[in-house]
């Protein structure tokens, strides 16, 4: 399947919460080389990301509990990839996110309505304040998108992590809830 350029594109990009029978579709991305491109996904088994997809409660969020927290991005209703969110501290209101599409559907951009729409959630329902994401040096796409949804590039995190023996520096991205607010406006 050839990507359509976005300007193109007639459909709609909606987010829902990560479900325990989404398990195997996020197993088989997580394999694919253009998504293991720029990030060292761990090698979870199936069964750990299961686990992990029971233990998610989506109301937590909202009542600034819990750990991690997934959601399927879907065009037309069709899965194309997800996003996860960590919390790092809810006392400071401190998340960071990380994101990936199947192959098919990326250059499409789609991840850029995706996030804006988890931020609109996020920012307005919970009490997070300031979102990080971290990416290699060498992740243009993902620059590009984070700088279209309203995070700023903050600095250079030098040797970041290793992949495939190599050590990558990495930039650290952020948005506050009040940047949000004005790019939202
Ligand atoms: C990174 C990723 C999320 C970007 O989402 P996307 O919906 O495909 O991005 P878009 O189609 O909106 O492209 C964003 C921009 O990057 C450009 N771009 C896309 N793929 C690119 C590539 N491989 N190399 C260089 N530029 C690229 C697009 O032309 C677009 O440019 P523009 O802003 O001038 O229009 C997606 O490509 C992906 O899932 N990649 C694999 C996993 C990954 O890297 N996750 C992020 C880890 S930090």
């Amino acid at each position: 399947m050839h990507p359509q350029p976005a300007q193109d594109r007639r459909t709609s990009v909606t987010i829902r919460p990560v479900r325990p029978a989404d398990a195997t579709l996020l197993d088989r991305w997580r394999l694919e080389p253009s998504v293991r491109e720029h990030q060292p996904l761990s090698d979870a088994s199936a069964a750990q990301l299961l686990a992990d997809l029971h233990r998610q409660r989506d109301d937590d969020l909202y009542a600034s509990e819990g750990q991690k927290f997934q959601w399927l991005v879907l065009e037309d209703l069709q899965p194309a990839g997800w996003i996860t969110l960590v919390i790092i501290n809810w006392g400071h209101g401190l998340a960071e996110i990380g994101y990936a599409l199947s192959t098919e559907f990326q250059r499409r951009g789609l991840m850029t309505d995706a996030l804006r729409a988890l931020l609109a959630d996020l920012f307005e329902r919970t009490t997070i304040r300031r979102l990080e994401a971290r990416c290699a040096v060498t992740n243009r796409a993902s620059q590009r998108v984070l700088d279209a949804v309203g995070f700023k590039r903050e600095g250079l995190l030098r040797g970041y992590f290793v992949l495939r023996g190599q050590e990558v520096d990495n930039y650290l991205y952020a948005i506050l809830r009040e940047d949000w607010s004005r790019h939202d406006s």
